[in-house]
């Protein structure tokens, strides 16, 4: 393929209010936190990131409210070089957060998805020109399941791949189950998807991240594994999310799933270290 990948990324935009603690607190507890600070974040929005940063021409479908962090989160996607035509403004809710705590090397997240409710099956009937047109289509679960399942319909109608990053986990109904090319879901979402559907139906679509253990999948019938690199853990916040965008980047490129993985599984190691979540917003 000589031109850039075209991805279009339908999915979650959000503010991360990131809270640094060293003890994380118990139920009814409350901690003294060492910082905080925003970020530019949510699934959607940290997967179109890393494909573009890796040179894919990504378009996102996705909202945000008319408020202060829908400006500020714009922005910051039109300033990554991703095309925002699918972005809406919603006027009745907030733009969406997530309450991130980081402590001992690992993270706690809880999303108030706000205006990532309103990427409705209309949206996508009026950025179905964007579908049309990308050579992959990447989605998450920060968004309504109807929406997701009415665009991985919609890519199967213009036979385009369909990767779902099925995080956080909700039951996948069967449509998307059956016509989604690939999925990545971590350990725990692996496992919820295995007691949900025949797990020889899923097999070859699963692209399963383990963290330190790697990557696993399977090829030729075979389970295969990719493992982890070293490196000093700061935050893991978006690792999974820069997983799938290098991920995508290579399929649409036309690599082999076997590369792709390969290559996805070297940026998250690298580009974790490298970008972090170092980019906060200048509020
Ligand atoms: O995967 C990390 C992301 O999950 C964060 O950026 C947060 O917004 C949540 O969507």
């Amino acid at each position: 393929m000589i031109h850039a990948p075209k991805i279009c990324v339908v999915g979650s935009i959000n503010m991360d209010m990131t809270i640094q603690t060293r003890q994380m607190p118990r139920q009814g507890e409350t901690v003294l936190g060492q910082s905080f600070a925003l970020y530019p974040g949510g699934k959607g929005a940290n997967q179109a990131v890393a494909a573009t940063r890796l040179g894919a021409k990504v378009t996102m479908i996705g909202a945000v409210g008319e408020d202060e962090f829908g400006v500020t989160l714009r922005k910051h996607l039109q300033g990554e070089g991703i095309h925002t035509d699918g972005v809406i403004k919603n006027s009745e809710q907030s733009t969406g957060v997530a309450n991130i705590i980081l402590s001992e090397g690992d993270n706690r997240i809880i999303v108030a998805p706000g205006a990532n409710a309103a990427v409705t099956e209309e949206v996508i009937d009026r950025h179905e020109n964007i579908i049309q047109q990308s050579d992959i289509i990447l989605l998450q679960l920060e968004i309504p399941l109807t929406t997701v399942a009415y665009a991985v319909k919609k890519a199967k109608q213009y036979h385009i791949p369909v990767v779902v990053n099925p995080a956080p986990y909700q039951h996948l109904p069967k449509e998307i189950i059956q016509d989604t090319t690939y999925f990545t879901p971590n350990e725990m979402e692996a496992e919820a998807m295995k007691k949900e559907a025949a797990s020889s139906s899923i097999k070859d679509k699963m692209v399963v991240t383990l963290g330190s253990e790697g990557v696993h999948f399977y090829e030729d019938n075979m389970k295969k594994k990719v493992h982890s690199y070293s490196v000093p853990v700061k935050d893991t916040t978006g690792a999974g999310d820069t997983f799938n965008g290098a991920f995508v980047t290579q399929l649409a490129q036309g690599e082999t799933l076997s590369r792709a993985i390969h290559f996805a599984n070297a940026q998250l190691h690298y580009q974790s270290r490298k970008w972090g979540h170092k980019q906060a917003c200048q509020q």
